[in-house]
């Protein structure tokens, strides 16, 4: 196993007699490579200045082609044979959402630019659990009259939920999304925003094991508790189909079927289901209970947001890019499910909350909720479908500005370092 110790020592384990070329794949394809290099600097002879993206291209093609073709092991394989075959230089104008047919390992030249902008400002949002400090939280929670049953209640249900919501999401996104957006950039943050999934789990978890609470109950709350089971079971619906490995967009259905769990995750489980329980923590925190758990929920609410934002981008794109899909009736289908998610999040602030706390009630969510999802509604052109709700927690808007350098409830100045727990 590899260690720090051993890191830049020699590799004495390679015969150090000189280098020779005795397998003919490997001389096939260092011939192969030298015709590329000949053929490629005869092209840039030949061609003018103006002209260089397209220098050689099919030459340089056929070279690499032949370089690949040399590795015996190779032969048979259809993704490399699919790569090789599409191997030109892509131009921004072949690049596509899904069903995209260019070279999907070149990242550039980018067509989205928002979704590049969106790893780039999710990278520089990086937070880890650890670096917020539980112990005030730790000795509330520990205490007999630290917090009401209520309070008690509001805590375990949400980390209930959270722990597996984030789960549903990361396998959503590396199961089933990452194969069938087939555009590099948009790939890129879908790689940015499963890390930070990963990351979220993990604050839970951090939070569930510093407060010494039963594992066992929270993680399994999702299959136990009604109103976080229904919740959960829905998420699962809209990935079960999609995440099939034999699962393929291409056809109107199925590019239907795809945009109906972009709207599911994106716009319902990213966007509705997790708002009642950030406002109730959230909520906690402003009261200065829990706060070390609140500021958690306060980060991992910024990265949603975000997630939010890119996943309504990918969803216009994909309805510009194939207006074949979004039919009256596709739409009134999209209205139908978000209403659902609506239902199920108003039952669970109903069920979270039976009695007014915090400055809360179960109306109040439900107003919250209605107004969140007529925004929704509006984000992909769809009509609002609760005229008039309004939104009785503004404070929430200003917990989305977390300024990281000094975060809402003052427990740290914090910039996150890369590298800086590292130890040499
Ligand atoms: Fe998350
Ligand atoms: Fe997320």
């Amino acid at each position: 196993m590899l260690n720090w110790d051993d890191y830049g020592k020699e590799d004495n384990t390679t015969p150090q007699s000189s280098p020779q070329i005795d397998n003919e794949v490997v001389k096939k394809t260092a011939e192969a490579v030298a015709e590329e290099k000949s053929v490629t600097q005869q092209a840039v002879k030949e061609e003018t200045p103006q002209a260089n993206t397209n220098i050689g291209e099919g030459s340089r093609a056929e070279a690499a082609r032949k370089a690949v073709n040399a590795l015996d092991e190779t032969a048979g394989n259809e993704e490399l044979d699919e790569m090789m075959a599409n191997a030109g230089r892509v131009q921004v104008d072949q690049k596509m959402m899904i069903n995209c047919k260019a070279d999907l390992n070149q990242l550039v030249p980018f067509k989205y630019d928002w979704a590049w902008q969106k790893y780039l400002d999710g990278s520089a949002n990086h937070w880890m659990p650890q670096e917020i400090n539980m112990t005030n939280d730790i000795v509330l929670w520990k205490s007999e009259d630290g917090l009401t049953e209520d309070e008690r209640v509001i805590v375990k249900r949400n980390l209930g939920f959270f722990s597996t919501a984030d789960s549903l999401v990361a396998n959503n996104l590396v199961l089933a999304l990452y194969r069938l957006i087939t555009n590099p950039e948009c790939r890129q943050y879908i790689l940015r925003q499963s890390l930070e999934e990963a990351i979220h789990t993990h604050a839970y978890q951090y939070c569930i094991e510093s407060l010494g609470m039963d594992e066992g109950e929270i993680f399994n709350m999702y299959r136990e508790v009604p109103c976080v089971a229904r919740k959960a079971s829905w998420g699962l619906k809209y990935t079960q189909e999609i995440s099939d490995p034999d699962f393929k967009t291409g056809t109107v259905e199925s590019d239907k079927q795809l945009l109906k769990n972009l709207i599911a995750f994106y716009c319902v489980l990213e966007g509705i289901f997790f708002y009642c329980g950030f406002t109730q923590i959230l909520s906690m925190g402003r009261r200065n209970k829990m706060t070390g758990t609140a500021e958690q929920f306060q980060y991992i609410l910024r990265d949603e947001s975000m997630h939010m934002n890119f996943g309504i981008d990918v969803i216009n794109q994909i309805k510009n890019e194939n207006p074949t899909l979004w039919t009256e009736e596709f739409q009134q289908e999209m209205i139908n499910l978000i209403t659902k998610g609506v239902e199920l999040e108003t039952q669970y602030g109903r069920d979270t909350m039976p009695k007014p706390m915090l400055g809360m009630d179960a109306q109040k969510f439900e107003e919250y909720i209605k107004f969140i999802a007529n925004r929704r509604f509006e984000s992909i052109g769809l009509p609002h479908q609760y005229p008039g709700a309004t939104n009785p927690f503004e404070w929430m808007s200003e917990m989305m500005d977390l300024n990281k350098e000094k975060n809402f409830f003052e427990t740290r100045v914090t910039e996150y370092k890369t590298g800086g727990q590292l130890k040499f």
